[in-house]
């Protein structure tokens, strides 16, 4: 048997990439075939220590002390885009590669925050459980009423206000055209690409919170982002404006928003993602202007399965030393602690 071949998985994956794998003469383990366990801290040094490359999920801390529990790790093989569950900079330190899927996902990504927008618009989580509580017993002139995303009874376009204009972000913002929206963005790593973009228009953030009538969060997760939309800015909002968050939780104060919510400071909110996920804020279920889904941005079979072979396949470069295809840290490729590890 080869010496340092072992790719560790920490839960089990779509099986096109455990195809990818199989087809290769890595030996492989999952940790936690249980759909529902998550791994304990424990069990993740654990598995980092037997690894010579590690497949993780975004459910799994990784910072400087699990880093530090195998000085011959190969890399880490993130199966999504979002990698800020791993201490990057503590992985260069230590000369570990990092890699993630991006691409893959974008427009599953971008559909399911069409699909949150529409939903908490038309409250369709509302009109589901009228119709299923059996209370239909008669159209009415007056049900349910909910907010225009295209021009409809007023004619006036809607504004759509992105924050963070990445890839996903640009693929929400072309789903727009076909709703006549007028669209802002704000991103301050990007403001040249808004700038020349033909769809979204450049607006700093308050002014973009005070006119958008929906407002739709894609930044990554950094310290400059955790809790970017606050209770200054929820604030800021229209009362009649909805929030739409598919990027990571810590994004927006939750307790904050249970507030907004529920004392009709904006109209409501569709997320995806919570702050201290799986965990709610406390009486955020309660919010009958919230539209509340698990963490299933990028849940497609397809892109799913995707992402998983793209994964496995980063891993598969890792542990034959190679430059993995999506490496989020390819200078450490040119340091001497990368050199030391993959040489010892
Ligand atoms: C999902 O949240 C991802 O980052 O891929």
């Amino acid at each position: 048997m080869k010496e340092r071949n072992h790719i560790v998985i920490t839960r089990r994956i779509p099986q096109a990439g455990m195809d990818v794998l199989e087809a290769s003469d890595a030996r492989v383990t999952v940790v936690q075939t249980d759909e529902e366990k998550g791994l304990s801290h424990q069990e993740i040094v654990a598995a980092i220590e037997s690894a010579d490359v590690l497949l993780c999920q975004l459910t799994e801390p990784i910072g400087p002390e699990v880093l530090s529990a195998n000085d011959r790790l190969l890399g880490i093989a993130q199966m999504a885009v979002g990698f800020d569950n791993v201490d990057v900079a503590a992985a260069t330190e230590r000369g570990i590669p990092v890699s993630n899927t991006p691409g893959v996902l974008t427009d599953t990504t971008a559909d399911l925050t069409w699909a949150l927008l529409l939903a908490v618009a038309r409250r369709i989580p509302e009109a589901h459980e009228y119709m299923v509580a059996g209370r239909y017993a008669l159209w009415g002139p007056n049900l349910l009423h909910g907010y225009d995303v295209s021009p409809g009874g007023s004619g006036r376009r809607k504004v759509l206000g992105i924050v963070g204009y990445g890839r996903i972000g640009q693929a929400v913002a072309r789903r727009a055209v076909g709703f006549d929206m007028e669209v802002l963005a704000h991103d301050p790593f990007n403001r040249d690409g808004i700038e020349a973009d033909e769809i979204a228009t450049w607006a700093d953030l308050p002014e973009l919170l005070s006119r958008s009538d929906f407002v739709s969060l894609h930044p990554a997760l950094t310290d400059e982002t955790h809790h970017l939309i606050g209770e200054e800015e929820l604030r800021a909002m229209k009362p009649t404006a909805c929030l739409v968050n598919v990027s990571r939780g810590p994004v927006i104060d939750e307790e904050a928003l249970v507030r907004a919510l529920s004392e009709g400071w904006i109209g409501g909110a569709a997320l995806d993602v919570y702050e201290d996920e799986p965990a709610m804020k406390p009486g955020l279920a309660e919010c009958p202007n919230a539209v509340l889904v698990p963490h299933v941005g990028s849940a497609t079979r397809d892109t799913r399965g995707r992402m998983a072979s793209m994964a496995a396949t980063n891993a598969l470069a890792h542990l034959e030393r190679r430059r993995a295809p999506n490496c989020v840290n390819p200078g450490v490729y040119d340091t001497e602690a990368y050199r030391r590890r993959v040489g010892g």
